[in-house]
């Protein structure tokens, strides 16, 4: 995965730093990012549309992990920014990303975000819904300004994907539908209001998707649309939006086509139907989350008890679980780990990974192939960069982990494990405390 290899010592190494290092030095549960490899798919997405000669804005789905370092990293990137909620925007914004490479996603926002990502002046609003259209059309109006806006639809496509991640379908909480004329009442809604700039369409059918043909059949229903539109409102679409959801390796069941082949097979297609139907290429934007940094992120933990279920399985359980990595709980999601202090041994048993949670969902791998471990080994997790950390949560109250960046042999500290002390720092006692 990514940068990693083993070193002289045979220890996991990443981005050039021992793995074991970084456990010793930041303790576990620790979430390592490989930097050098967020780079590279960064540069991957734009250097393809550059090389398609298609203008385009990359916009880092940041759900899949923010943080102000991270966002910092998307900036020296120069990629765009795709926040979901005022916790998000409030972070890019202190991480001193520019506002208006800032696009704001949600299906419920509420003034007082709507106000915020108003004020600080971020380049455009993913409109949801007619309560949404109307909110943002009166604040703009009391602050005489405008904004910009695309009408996020639903195409109508089920993508071959876990039914929670699903996001295109019909029967979705997100988006006007694009055929039952609610897309059309919007963007005629749009049309006739002097606060909005309505820039274009967007869309996203779902997340973890290995083909491109979701993809181009949503764009397809767009451009139908679009060319309608064109001739009876000539409205002309500067933006394209086609979402995110390019999936990735988990394990070796996984068969994602490559970052960039994504691209270049869906903008193909893309330019064939404008060109079809006479319309000018508009701007493409995507918006990569888990194919940015999904397998950049590695989990580091310390392995501790064992239990025999004889003939049956041996649990092994390790200092997290479903606190810092809730998705093999949630969607049944899979990994691959290996034992960090000797990735290359042979991995002649059969484990289950357990977490420390109380609770019996809390497993992260069933059926591990790895080599002898014992308690103090230190057990790497690949591909937890998205949605791991970002759903990482205090059941239990549990702290959650701290998260290293790795680049050219240097580590740095970008968040700090949590505390007992953070743990208590919300609770208001009823009784003076020790
Ligand atoms: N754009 C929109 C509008 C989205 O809703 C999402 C993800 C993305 C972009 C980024 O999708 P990506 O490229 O990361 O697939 N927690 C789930 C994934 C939920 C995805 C939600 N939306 C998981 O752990 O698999």
């Amino acid at each position: 995965y990514g940068t990693s290899s083993a070193n002289e010592k045979g220890h996991l190494t990443i981005g050039e730093v021992d793995t074991i290092e970084l456990a010793r030095q930041y303790g576990t549960p620790l979430y390592v990012y490989d930097v050098a490899l967020i780079r590279e798919r960064a540069r991957g997405f734009k250097q393809t549309f550059e090389r398609l000669g298609v203008t385009a804005q990359v916009a880092y789905a940041s759900k899949a992990f923010s943080s102000i370092a991270m966002i910092q990293l998307i900036e020296e990137e120069g990629l765009s920014l795709d926040v979901v909620s005022g916790g998000e925007l409030y972070t890019a914004i202190k991480a001193g990303f520019p506002a208006k490479r800032i696009h704001f996603h949600g299906n419920n926002k509420s003034a007082e975000e709507i106000t915020m990502a108003l004020d600080y002046g971020i380049g455009c609003f993913v409109v949801d819904n007619f309560h949404e259209m109307n909110l943002l059309q009166s604040l703009c109006e009391r602050k005489q300004v405008k904004a910009s806006i695309l009408i996020r639809v639903t195409p109508g496509i089920e993508a071959h994907t876990h039914d929670y991640i699903l996001t295109g379908q019909e029967d979705s909480k997100f988006g006007f539908d694009l055929h039952n004329g609610q897309a059309q009442e919007a963007l005629n809604h749009a049309l006739n209001n002097q606060s909005l700039h309505l820039m274009g369409l967007h869309c996203h059918i779902g997340s973890q998707i290995f083909e491109t043909t979701g993809f181009i059949k949503a764009a397809e229903k767009m451009i139908q649309k679009l060319a309608e539109w064109h001739e009876e409102y000539q409205f002309t679409s500067e933006v394209l939006n086609l979402g995110g959801g390019f999936g990735i390796r988990y394990t070796k069941e996984d068969t994602p086509i490559a970052p960039s082949n994504y691209v270049e097979d869906i903008i193909g297609e893309v330019k064939r139907m404008m060109g079809e139907k006479g319309l000018n290429m508009p701007e493409i934007w995507i918006e990569p989350g888990r194919s940015l940094v999904g397998d950049a992120g590695t989990t580091l933990y310390t392995i501790g008890s064992t239990k025999e279920v004889p003939d049956i399985r041996t649990y092994l359980a390790v200092d997290g679980g479903m606190s810092d990595n809730i998705r093999p709980a949630l969607y049944d999601a899979r990994y691959e780990a290996v034992i960090a202090n000797k990735p290359e041994a042979k991995r002649e048993n059969t484990v289950s990974i357990a977490g420390k949670c109380c609770e019996s969902g809390d497993m992260l791998i069933w059926d591990l192939p790895i080599a002898q471990a014992s308690p103090g080994d230190i057990l790497a997790v690949f591909c937890t960069g998205a949605y791991g950390y970002a759903m990482a949560n205090n059941y239990n109250r549990i702290a959650r982990p701290a998260v290293v960046f790795v680049e050219n042999g240097n580590a740095s500290l970008v968040i700090k494990r949590e505390t007992n002390e953070d743990l208590l720092r919300l609770d208001v006692p009823l009784h003076k405390t020790v």
